[in-house]
């Protein structure tokens, strides 16, 4: 029997929990890397030799030469797509290693327009999105007028199914697209990515199914699953594990671990509730050191102590067994740090997230802080007794394994456990 390995890697916070680097950390001993939802929102940095990528769309797996496949779950920019070939290339990298899904969906220059002009109509309810595009492709893809990267193989079919979407926005916004202009900047993007396009679902099953080592690359959190995460802020795709089946159309028996990535503290970018929320001096320390700044818009992110309730809901909703807990390097030289460990709600303490979490007021406990000098014994293999017990209640809290301590941006600066 071919043994099966097929392994989701996801946000268990509301993303920037360090995904890319864990993925690239892992991609070297893999053959195929897969994104399944999102698009160019998601901002997965990764330094390799002092040198720092920046990836919107391509999956990180790229820096290693292995297959990276954007499935079908994703809305695809294509001009984010040239753009980030461009720049790989330039590198030295090698881009035919990209596959895209003949079913992904695109996003198209009116979709930044339209995002922008919905965040204006919600005044005080706005998401506070990355102007992307992501959610007004999403909602073409809903209403079953959205363009798919196959239909750029044909112009006709290409300049049928622009018309009827661009009939839509001019119906809805009142604005008039240029459909030429669209038209010919597509089908030139096209020529850069044409001979990379695959049909998602049987490469990424065929590899598995022969045993290969596949990841499935999250991008953004559980926090911002658009069923899970903190709706209506969250972004509109299914970020959790279970993503990875429709996004990429593998049957959930197929994916056999899942990996959640936690950050040791929380942060978040963009609007909506964050229970452990800090601000002034402190938070503006945090910030600094961990180098908390939107990869993708470069606005400082909310920052806040580790919140256990989350962290259950997550290894709970997308079936986490082992975690890889990152930046824990940023919270030393505290004497003490700060963790939620569940929620005052109406009176009662709960575990649990409830569905809103305007309001709720979080339950903490002083852990015992580190040392930089820790930090150096624990690269060396040596885990210090405060990062022990700091791990112990993470994973008291999930009932999830933490195999992995990231302590700095580096490849190199990770511990194994
Ligand atoms: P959208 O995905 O651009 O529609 O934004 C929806 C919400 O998700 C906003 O709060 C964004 O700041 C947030 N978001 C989207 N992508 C990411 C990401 O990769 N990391 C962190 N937050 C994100």
């Amino acid at each position: 029997m071919v043994r099966m390995s097929a392994r989701a890697i996801v946000g268990m916070q509301f993303g920037d929990e360090g995904k890319g680097k864990i993925v690239d950390y892992l991609a070297s001993a893999s053959d195929m890397v897969v994104r399944f939802q999102g698009g160019s929102n998601a901002g997965h940095t990764v330094v390799v030799n002092g040198k720092t990528y920046k990836f919107h769309l391509v999956p990180s797996g790229v820096l290693h030469g292995k297959i990276s496949v954007i499935a079908t779950g994703v809305v695809l920019d294509p001009a984010v797509l040239v753009e980030e070939m461009e720049h790989l290339e330039q590198n030295g990298y090698d881009t035919s290693v990209i596959r895209v899904s003949r079913r992904a969906y695109l996003v198209l220059p009116y979709h930044r327009e339209m995002d922008a002009w919905e965040e204006g109509l919600k005044g005080d309810v706005k998401v506070g999105t990355t102007r992307r595009g992501i959610g007004p492709a999403y909602e073409d893809r809903a209403a079953r007028i959205a363009l798919r990267v196959h239909d750029l193989e044909s112009e006709e079919k290409l300049r049928r199914k622009l018309r009827l979407a661009l009939r839509f926005r001019r119906a809805c916004m009142g604005v008039e697209f240029g459909e030429e202009e669209i038209l010919e900047q597509l089908k030139e993007q096209f020529e850069r990515f044409r001979d990379l396009l695959c049909d998602s679902e049987i490469l990424v099953n065929r590899a598995i199914d022969s045993g290969r080592e596949v990841l499935f690359e999250g991008a953004q959190g559980t926090f911002l699953d658009v069923d899970h995460g903190t709706y209506p802020f969250v972004t509109s795709s299914s970020t959790i594990a279970g993503g990875a089946c429709t996004g990429a159309g593998v049957p959930p028996w197929k994916v056999c671990q899942v990996l959640g990535v936690a950050k040791a503290y929380t942060t978040r970018v963009g609007e909506g509730p964050l229970p452990t929320e800090i601000e002034g001096g402190e938070a503006e320390r945090l910030r600094e050191r961990g180098g908390e700044f939107g990869a993708t818009t470069g606005r400082p992110r909310r920052v806040g102590w580790l919140d256990l309730p989350l962290l259950r809901y997550a290894a709970l909703v997308n079936g986490v067994k082992e975690i890889a807990l990152t930046k824990v390097d940023v919270l030393a030289g505290r004497s003490t740090i700060p963790v939620a460990t569940a929620y005052r709600v109406g009176g009662r303490e709960v575990l649990y997230p409830p569905p809103d979490l305007e309001g709720v007021e979080p339950v903490y406990v002083e852990m015992e802080g580190w040392s930089e000098s820790e930090v150096e014994d624990c690269l060396s293999g040596e885990i210090p007794e405060p990062i022990k017990e700091y791990v112990a209640l993470v994973e008291k809290a999930t009932s999830a394994r933490v195999t992995i301590i990231s302590l700095g941006k580096d490849r190199e600066k990770t511990v194994v456990l």
